[in-house]
């Protein structure tokens, strides 16, 4: 092996299963949902009969697309061992997508492999359904993270009800969506709730027994035996507990661990691992959520974090309002008022990037908000150098 690559072999047995893509065969922390996504929903299926509607939601990472993969597999199974009955899922994911045209397009391609984008709507969906005829029998389209198309799209009551208004004969469409979205099923079209929401069903959050057994069960196939230890798991379940209840950060986590592991040339994830891996993933999130700022947001936080740089912080708001408009200047932006500054900051407070606390103003007048970074300054340097236009501002914060 040459020096660019390194067998993991000794902490890895199978670490394809720490992937997104991996669907488990097993979610007994989710036996209550399943049973009712088996009983009440899918059901009617083994006896030739299209299942109800349904509608799946809970925060992100509680095993919801895990979970429909799982019992859709399993239904396609037992149908598959009983003759007469003819059932077809079909998965669409809907990120990315924000109208049900581009939906339908991709379902089309999906079944025909031609992409129907640029045709008319009407043709579209005419395309749709003659696909979906050409399958005949009973077919489950299951879309995930539906609230991406907005809660006032047609697709979501016109598939349900295809059958009821003649687009297809002598054959059934039934839609499971699932989101992660809680006020997209509040907001949601009253026809759609209507067709889409027969049945409802709830997926809370992990607490940190769970994730401690979900993480046990998948580290004992994906890590060499022994390879982790019990209080690095349960540390990982913790601090996933703690923040989000997703059981995807956790194993993001106990994965990252490993992988730090590995590259110290160490036989056993750590505690130590995991306080690492958390430290990373949580970074790169904040990569991430400073990346989707609007601009305005970007440019507050340019100007605090080029105060960090030369210690002026917690600075308070015209402080930072000050350091704003030098920035403003050099960059080809408009600026806007103090009071919308300051609401920036507010916003960029609530995702944890910075953070404001009230502090008295002493003889002058009352309690005043002072900003600090709550992020790593070289991470938010990094992203924010990113931006081109931002890099004449940067070399400034560079050479203050
Ligand atoms: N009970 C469980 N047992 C084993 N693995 C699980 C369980 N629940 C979730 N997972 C795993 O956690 C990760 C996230 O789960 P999943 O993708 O199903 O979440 P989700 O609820 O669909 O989230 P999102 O709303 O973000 O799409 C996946 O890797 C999945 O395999
Ligand atoms: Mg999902």
């Amino acid at each position: 092996m040459t020096e660019y690559f390194q067998d993991r072999s000794a902490i890895f047995e199978s670490e394809r299963l720490l992937k997104e893509s991996y669907t488990p065969n097993d979610l007994p922390e989710r036996e209550e949902q399943l049973k009712r996504l088996g009983l009440e929903v899918l059901s009617p299926v083994l006896n030739d009969a299209p299942p109800h509607n349904a509608f799946l939601y809970g925060k992100p990472g509680q095993g919801k697309t895990a979970a429909a993969r799982f019992l859709l597999e399993k239904l396609q199974n037992e149908v598959d061992d009983r003759s007469g009955v003819s059932l077809t899922t079909i998965f669409q994911t809907c990120k990315g997508h924000h109208s049900s045209y581009q939906v339908a397009c991709d379902l089309v391609e999906q079944l025909t492999g031609e992409n129907p984008n640029g045709h008319p709507k009407r043709t579209v969906f005419a395309r749709l359904y003659n696909a979906l005829q050409d399958i005949g029998g009973i077919v489950v389209i299951v879309l995930d993270e539906v609230d991406n198309i907005g809660n006032k799209d047609m697709i979501l009551y016109e598939l349900p009800r295809a059958r009821d208004n003649n687009h297809i004969e002598d054959m059934d469409v039934s839609v499971i969506g699932i989101s992660n979205d809680m006020t997209f099923y509040d907001e949601l079209d009253p026809r759609a709730k209507d067709s889409l929401c027969e049945v409802e069903i709830h997926f809370p959050p992990y607490g940190a027994d769970q994730l401690r057994s979900i993480l046990n069960r998948r580290s004992e196939k994906a890590f060499v035996d022994s390879a982790v230890t019990q209080e690095a798991i349960a540390l990982a379940a913790a601090l996933a507990a703690q923040d989000l209840g997703s059981a995807r950060q956790a194993i993001r986590y106990l994965y990252k661990a490993g992988e730090f592991a590995a590259l110290n040339d160490e036989s056993q994830v750590s505690e130590e691992h995991v306080r690492e891996a958390e430290n990373h993933v949580e970074q790169m999130n904040i990569a991430q959520s400073i990346r989707d700022l609007t601009t305005q947001d970007q440019l507050a936080l340019l100007a605090l974090t080029s105060l960090a740089n030369e210690s002026e912080t917690p600075a308070s708001t015209p402080e930072v309002y000050s350091r704003y408009t030098d920035i403003t200047s050099h960059v080809e932006t408009n600026s806007i008022a103090m009071r919308r500054v300051r609401s920036h900051l507010h916003d960029l407070d609530m995702i944890g990037v910075v953070s404001g606390a009230k502090r008295s103003g002493g003889s002058r007048g009352g309690p005043k908000y002072y900003w600090e970074l709550n992020t790593d300054f070289e991470t938010t340097v990094d992203v924010l150098t990113e931006e081109n236009r931002f890099n004449n501002v940067l070399e400034l914060i560079d050479k203050p």
